[in-house]
């Protein structure tokens, strides 16, 4: 698969798509990725690519021609190629990365991760021309409800949420099935050697060797993170019969309906202790 990516800043992505296991995937050609400069495209001796908004207003505006030219040498004569393949540019899948666009989650992963070439656009300034997203937008993506300085980060986020999907890219390592959101659950507790550490021990059942006992305690376990952490994915996620037998214990042994309540407040503090709960108020002790 190849992604294509165009920014103003093709610096940040040194070093991060180049570590660990993303390097290694573009080591062995599984993926390629290739940054282009937007301002290499611009037409005066400042390589600008912004410039003010008509009708005025504050910030700046990713400007038309530079994008259009850069996509004009990704696909030549695209304006007059036939559609039909259900993207604006024949053979490539654009998107733009903005925090108007959808949220990303693992089901689009996944979609993208089927397309051959991957073009992400990272957005600036206070916005884009309107007719790069009308002519060459296909998808708008946003990573969270927050707003980060660019779509750099973003687009870093979107390589490595698909390109792991991508067959041989994990290697032996960690098989993307079972993982947090492929089947809409959270991921189970995690735990190795020693089996107690400072006093803190590994749950029992994980020592004993029956399998199907961990079976089931993994699969309650990935219920109660997901009712604790994210109780709307339960609404959504694919629950057998089981899993309904396991959600009706989680829910006597917590006493049915405080759960969610803790869920959304975080365990309740001990009394007058209230103070100490507050996020970012800091530790006891200074370390
Ligand atoms: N650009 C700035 N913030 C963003 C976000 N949250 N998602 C995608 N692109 C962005």
């Amino acid at each position: 698969m190849r992604f294509d990516v165009l920014t103003l800043f093709p610096e940040m992505f040194r070093g991060p798509l180049d570590a660990s296991i993303l390097g290694r995937a573009r080591q062995a050609g599984l993926i390629d990725i290739v940054i282009h400069d937007i301002r290499d495209y611009a037409e005066d001796r400042h390589r600008t690519a912004d410039d003010y908004p008509y009708g005025g207003g504050a910030g700046m505006v990713l400007k038309p021609g530079p994008v259009f030219r850069l996509v004009d040498s990704l696909c030549p004569g695209w304006e007059k190629a036939p559609r039909g393949t259900g993207s604006k540019i024949p053979g490539l899948w654009l998107v733009y990365l903005t925090p108007q666009g959808r949220p990303l989650d693992q089901a689009t992963a996944r979609r993208l991760a089927g397309v051959d070439r991957l073009v992400l656009l990272a957005g600036h300034y206070e916005g884009t021309d309107e007719r790069i997203r009308e002519a060459l937008v296909d998808e708008e993506l946003s990573i969270g409800d927050y707003v980060l300085t660019g779509g750099e980060i973003p687009a870093m986020v979107v390589i490595d949420a698909v390109a792991r999907l991508i067959p041989g890219v994990l290697g032996q390592e960690v098989s993307p099935l079972e993982e947090s959101f492929t089947e809409g659950l959270l991921e189970y507790p995690h735990y190795t050697r020693p089996a107690d550490f400072r006093g803190l021990r590994v749950p029992e059942v994980l020592l004993s060797g029956n399998h199907e006992r961990v079976r089931r305690w993994r699969r309650k376990e990935s219920i109660r993170r997901t009712l604790e952490r994210r109780p709307e994915l339960l609404l959504q996620a694919r629950l057998t019969r089981e899993d309904h037998q396991l959600l009706r214990e989680l829910l006597e042994e917590s006493g049915a309906g405080s759960v969610s309540a803790e869920a959304q407040a975080g365990p309740a503090a001990p009394d007058g202790d209230e103070e100490g709960r507050k996020a970012g108020s800091g530790p006891d002790q200074a370390c």
